[in-house]
């Protein structure tokens, strides 16, 4: 049985989402960016923070894997499973991440994103495992610092379970 200890309860990642709302809409006036959604775990995020946003705005998203069914910890290599569908040379580009750990994800990323050519290219996670961190990586607008554990909820899955759950659970080793 899995056994999930509440870390964040719904209405504190509503008030870090609204926060980083405030954040970006005061930089990105009159900029239409294209915010960048990384798939899956960033949905839930992408969905809430731009309801948020109350200015012009596209949304774009790509699928990325680096941890494969039934793992804890990231393989290190990093998959595009879907690319971009939509051309972002000179575009105002901002990655939505769900979560940093390792750094490896958002780093490939931003790295695949910048060979593109964007007007400007930002990151926003709204978790940062901040201890767990192996490759450097900027993260512009970040919404909350959490323990060095593995984490689900809001988005957040482990073995494709868990992704509904309004709130974010620590997943107890054993489970
Ligand atoms: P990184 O490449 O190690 O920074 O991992 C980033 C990706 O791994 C995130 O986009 C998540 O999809 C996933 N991930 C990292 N930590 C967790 C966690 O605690 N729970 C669930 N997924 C995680
Ligand atoms: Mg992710």
């Amino acid at each position: 049985m899995p056994q999930l200890q509440p870390l964040l309860t719904p209405q504190e990642i509503k008030d870090a989402i609204e926060r980083l709302a405030q954040e970006i809409q005061r930089d990105y006036q009159g900029k239409n960016p294209l915010l960048v959604g990384v798939l899956k775990g960033s949905f839930m995020f992408m969905a809430d923070l731009i309801r948020n946003l109350d200015m012009p705005l596209e949304v774009e998203f790509v699928a990325l894997s680096s941890y494969g069914r039934g793992r804890k910890e990231s393989s290190g290599k990093v998959e595009v499973v879907r690319g971009l569908h939509t051309p972002i040379k000179g575009r105002h580009v901002l990655v939505i991440e769900d979560i940093v750990d390792t750094g490896i994800t958002l780093s490939f990323l931003l790295k695949y994103l910048q060979l593109k050519k964007p007007a400007s290219l930002k990151a926003c996670a709204l978790f940062d495992k901040a201890r767990c961190r192996q490759v450097p990586v900027p993260i512009d607008y970040l919404g909350l610092t959490i323990p060095d554990a593995f984490v689900v909820g809001y988005g957040l899955d482990y073995d494709e379970q868990f992704r509904h759950l309004p709130g974010l659970y620590f997943l107890k080793e054993g489970s």
